[in-house]
């Protein structure tokens, strides 16, 4: 079993790269069908989301835009409950059929202030992709339309994921390793 060490913390591997990647090409070939002719918007939420966004959008063939926002609210192995700002929004998402695309989603309280701001500028719809779930600790008020992996409430690094700001460019998924 693989393993790393970020800073104070043991990981091991979770979900391989290869595992990933065969997950993501099905996530995007359903997105693919979904959305049809709508001319989506992508919206990919940085900063842990730059793999996850670049692979998806390579399974996807039709005609599509993406832009990068950024919403700051964790840090640690611990969410803080709190979502600060939602930076770079610079395109009129008026009309168009928006999917944010995510890394994780934790207690949802990111997602929730997003879907909140972007819903203001009246897009035609909003839909959510993310790679990874915790169902556990999730209190948000919006469905998921697209899920990668369900995972078990235990800190993950890797494949954009950070621990105070490393281990985004493992190319697997590790988990923490509990002792
Ligand atoms: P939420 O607002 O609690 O859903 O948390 C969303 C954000 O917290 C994600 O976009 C990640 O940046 C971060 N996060 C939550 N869980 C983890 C984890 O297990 N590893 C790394 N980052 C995480």
């Amino acid at each position: 079993m693989k393993g790393v060490k970020i800073h104070d913390k043991d990981f091991v591997e979770y979900i391989s790269s290869e595992k990933i990647q065969k997950r993501i090409g099905e996530v995007g070939r359903k997105i693919q069908e979904d959305m049809g002719d709508d001319n989506p918007l992508f919206l990919g939420i940085l900063n842990g989301c730059f793999r996850f966004s670049s692979d998806l959008l390579s399974h996807i063939d039709a005609s599509c835009e993406i832009n990068f926002l950024k919403v700051s609210s964790y840090s640690g192995t611990e969410t803080s409950g709190k979502v600060s700002e939602l930076i770079g929004l610079s395109t009129s998402i008026e009309n168009r059929h928006v999917v944010i695309l995510e890394d994780i989603v934790d207690t949802g309280n990111t997602l929730d202030f997003l879907i909140e701001k972007l819903s203001a500028e009246n897009p035609a719809s909003i839909k959510v992709a993310t790679l990874l779930f915790k169902p556990e600790p999730y209190l948000g008020k919006h469905k998921l339309d697209y899920v990668g992996f369900e995972i078990p409430n235990l800190f993950v690094v890797g494949y954009g994921l950070d621990y105070d700001g490393y281990g985004r460019n493992l190319n697997d998924i590790y988990q923490i390793k509990l002792s």
